[in-house]
């Protein structure tokens, strides 16, 4: 349905910077709220001299488009080409994965289409009308309003670039962006080609009955190396179309940008600006803020910006107001857009890191790449290649089911875990004295019975002045039996395996219980504390002693009795807790750590005294049980703290050392920190750990449904899925996703076989209402 028009609006004089998608969609918005306006379009090229090839369309943007105007939404949809398919090729082999729903259609016959349809409406359009910084000015003095739709190096923003305050952020891949004649008409192809200089790749897709856009991009050292930075675009096409010459049938790579100087390759800018208006300028499409190519969203960006500034300015409003709700509105829904396109930027940016996975979880990362399409998302979109992708980590995991990845199993030593779902570390400030109570004897088991493959305790403290608080509990010899009592429980009664995490407090101990003011110290009754260096968690809390020689050898003393401890409990696993700012992580960042002995400095003078604790601790632990160890791969402090680049060698010297598995988590190492929550914030981080060392990983963090978890593992981005919040909310968190999952092989503990039988049966009356 078109808009109505609103025939007492103020006829508007409108000046429009820019004849891309964006500038001559918002013309056209323009002319059908109110003919009367008088609407300008000034395009420095010439109609039909434009840069690039195709650009893809959703169906949702469509529909959009229909709304907005159903003449310029047909003419559109006429000159598609449609695709289904993804396909992805790494050198010789391929998969296809379906389901997908792109339309393409030709840039230029975009712009001559909206062209035609402006021209029809009675907009003005001005070619080979490059607009200078002094025009710009006379425009806003002679219209009432400028609209600067001038594309992604906009002169108009730089122009005012106090008023818009853009932060632009060079990417690191380079790119170009060609044709071919050369059909693809069958997927929208990845071809990722390994050549003697690195890998490059290209996006292929159909854009109309016989040509296809063909963008070619790769990281800077490959860009080098090949000396594209110094050929012209005649060479730099030919060495393109000898490295993708098996793809290209024989066809030839075409440029349309003979007018740009130099190979024609660029580097994507990132743009964001903090305001998008001031007086009567206003930014629009590209020249306010950029997605990227590789997920084919700037050209709907800017086209559906330009209906909601049209809407806005024939609403009645006065100017400023209609100017601020359009940013309003548009900066929160292009910053979702823009937030799926970083992600995918930077996965094209790390692709080197994914490239050696198997070409089905290559796949399916490439798939997920944005964090847009999830595990469940796919199964909608092809079920047949989601089940084989499913089928494929099962076998890789030893299992002989078809069920989903967070039901396969996982082996650590002689661990075996029937799952990776694992109950994550967390204080409980029930202990007396030192003493885990009934408490955690009933909160554990409960837990362990609720379905996860591996239960972890909370932070087991190695001594009583290694505490956080009175109410943490510790693990030694007197500790022994109440531990063994709930290992024995676990054991007994559940498929679930059982892991101590140890650790000492150091600066932030003799604090208070969470409920009564997390990190404050303790009213009355403090006692002594140790760290790397002199430096007290925050005002008010005492100062540690900063560790001399003999209270490490102490220390670590502790360390292997506790390990012996855990041992003589029977624990499956134990990990040495090293993040969060304890007293091992202490050494590790250079925020808590300003020793200048053997033990500070350097990233490898300051693993020294953990890695020893961990050797310890190791040789003391069973060979065939498996280790962990627990680390912050982000201060969140910048530079002046760990970053997940220094987490990888900080993961990789563990690793070295024995460790069978890494648990990444981040933070909590000073109250300075910035971390930014977002949901599975953590996994970035993991994921690098993961594929740059070669180590399994664990990885918590805001990963709250089924389809996180599956989503997580059958990328590739960890091992096991730890769950915190979720298993305070619900212990039985495994057994409730089953069912979710619709998945009927879920044992449950055999006195709830009726509560399985009716959750199933409910679950499956909710689906069959709900299709
Ligand atoms: C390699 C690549 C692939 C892409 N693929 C897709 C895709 O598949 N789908 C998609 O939706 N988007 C895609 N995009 C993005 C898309 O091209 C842009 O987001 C879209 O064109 C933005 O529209 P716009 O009107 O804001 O800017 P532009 O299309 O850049 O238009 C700006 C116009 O302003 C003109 N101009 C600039 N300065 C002046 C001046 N001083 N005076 C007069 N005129 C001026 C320019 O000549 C240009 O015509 C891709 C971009 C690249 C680089
Ligand atoms: C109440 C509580 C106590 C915690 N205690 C510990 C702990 O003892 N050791 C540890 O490594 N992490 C601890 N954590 C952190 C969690 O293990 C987990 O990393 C974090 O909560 C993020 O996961 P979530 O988003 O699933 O909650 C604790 C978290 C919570 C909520």
């Amino acid at each position: 349905m078109a808009f109505a028009l609103q025939a007492e609006e103020e006829t508007m004089k409108a000046a429009i910077l820019g004849g891309g998608p964006a500038g001559l969609y918002f013309a056209i918005s323009m002319k059908l709220r109110d003919p009367s306006h008088e609407v300008s379009v000034f395009e420095r090229n010439k109609p039909d001299d434009t840069f690039g090839w195709g650009v893809v369309l959703s169906d949702e943007t469509m529909s959009n488009f229909e709304d907005n105007d159903p003449v310029s939404e047909k003419m559109i949809r006429d000159n598609f080409a449609y695709w289904d398919d993804v396909k992805t090729v790494r050198g010789t082999e391929s998969m296809t994965s379906s389901g997908h729903g792109f339309c393409g259609i030709g840039r230029k016959k975009l712009l001559m289409l909206l062209q035609n349809r402006a021209r029809e409406l009675g907009v003005i359009l001005e070619f080979q009308a490059d607009v200078s910084a002094e025009r710009i000015e006379e425009l806003r003095a002679t219209f009432d309003v400028v609209v600067a739709s001038d594309g992604l190096n906009s002169k108009t923003r730089t122009l005012y670039a106090e008023k818009f305050e853009p932060e632009i952020d060079m990417r690191l891949n380079h790119f170009v962006w060609l044709g071919t004649h050369q059909k693809f008409d069958d997927a929208f192809t990845f071809i990722f080609e390994e050549t003697e200089h690195g890998w490059i790749w290209a996006h292929a897709y159909q854009f109309d009955a016989d040509t296809a856009t063909f963008i070619i991009e790769c990281g800077p050292k490959v860009y080098k190396a090949f000396g594209f930075d110094t050929l012209n675009q005649e060479d730099s096409i030919a060495l393109c179309e000898k490295i993708f010459a098996r793809h290209l049938g024989g066809h030839a790579l075409m440029t349309n940008a003979n007018h740009i100087r130099g190979s024609a390759w660029i580097q994507f800018p990132r743009v964001t600006c903090e305001n998008w208006y001031f007086d009567n300028v206003v930014l629009l499409g590209d020249a306010s803020a950029t997605a990227h190519y590789s997920i084919g969203s700037g050209s709907k960006l800017g086209m559906e910006s330009a209906i909601m500034l049209a809407q806005e300015l024939n609403c009645g409003k006065s100017l400023g107001d209609a100017l601020q709700t359009y940013q309003d509105e548009r900066k929160l829904q292009v910053l979702r857009v823009t937030s799926a396109a970083r992600n995918s930027t930077e996965w094209f940016e790390e692709v080197e890191r994914y490239l050696t996975l198997d070409l089905m979880q290559f796949t399916y990362s490439l798939l997920t790449r944005s964090q847009r399409i999830s595990h469940e998302n796919l199964r909608l979109r092809d079920p047949a290649w989601l089940a084989s992708a499913e089928a494929w980590f099962q076998k890789r995991a030893g299992g002989t089911s078809s069920r989903s990845p967070m039901f396969a199993p996982f082996k650590l030593r002689n661990m075996e875990l029937v799952n990776r779902i694992v109950v994550s570390p967390m204080a409980q400030y029930k202990a007396q004295d030192g003493m885990p109570t009934d408490w955690h004897f009933v909160h554990y088991a409960e837990r362990a019975k609720g379905g996860a493959g591996l239960v972890f305790t909370e932070m087991l403290c190695v001594s009583k002045d290694g505490r956080i608080t009175p109410g943490c509990p510790c693990i030694g010899v007197d500790q022994v039996p109440a531990w063994s009592r709930l290992v024995d429980f676990v054991h007994a009664e559940t498929p679930a395996k059982i892991c101590a995490q140890i650790g000492h407090a150091g600066r932030k101990g003799s604090t208070r219980l969470a409920w009564d003011g997390i990190d404050k110290p303790l009213p009355t009754g403090n006692w002594d504390l140790l760290s790397a260096s002199a430096i007290a968690l925050m005002e008010g809390n005492a100062e540690p002693k900063a560790m001399d020689r003999a209270d490490m050898d102490t220390v670590m003393a502790q360390f292997v009795d506790a390990v012996k401890a855990a041992a003589a409990a029977n624990f499956d696993m134990i990990e040495m807790h090293a993040a969060h700012g304890y007293l091992l992580a202490s050494f590790i960042s250079p925020v808590t750590n300003k020793r200048d002995d053997a033990y500070g400095g350097s990233l490898e003078h300051r693993m020294r005294f953990p890695l020893e604790v961990f050797h310890a601790m190791r040789a003391a632990w069973p060979a065939e049980k498996p280790m962990t160890v627990r680390i912050s791969a982000h201060d969140w402090m910048a530079d002046e703290g760990v970053i997940p680049e220094d987490a990888v060698d900080i993961a990789g010297m563990f690793k070295e050392a024995g460790a069978d598995a890494i648990n990444v988590s981040s933070g909590q190492t000073d109250k300075k920190e910035q971390p930014i929550y977002g949901r599975m914030f953590q996994v970035p981080f993991s994921d690098r750990v993961r594929n740059d060392i070669g180590a399994p990983t664990l990885v918590a963090g805001n990963i709250y449904e089924p389809d996180h978890v599956n989503s997580i593992l059958m990328a590739g981005r960890a091992d096991l899925v730890l769950l915190a919040r979720p298993h305070l909310s619900d212990p039985y968190w495994t057994l409730h996703a089953a069912v979710e999952l619709g998945d009927t092989e879920q044992a449950w503990p055999a006195p709830y076989e009726g509560g399985r039988r009716q959750a199933n049966t409910l679950a499956e009356r909710a689906k069959a209402v709900t299709t």
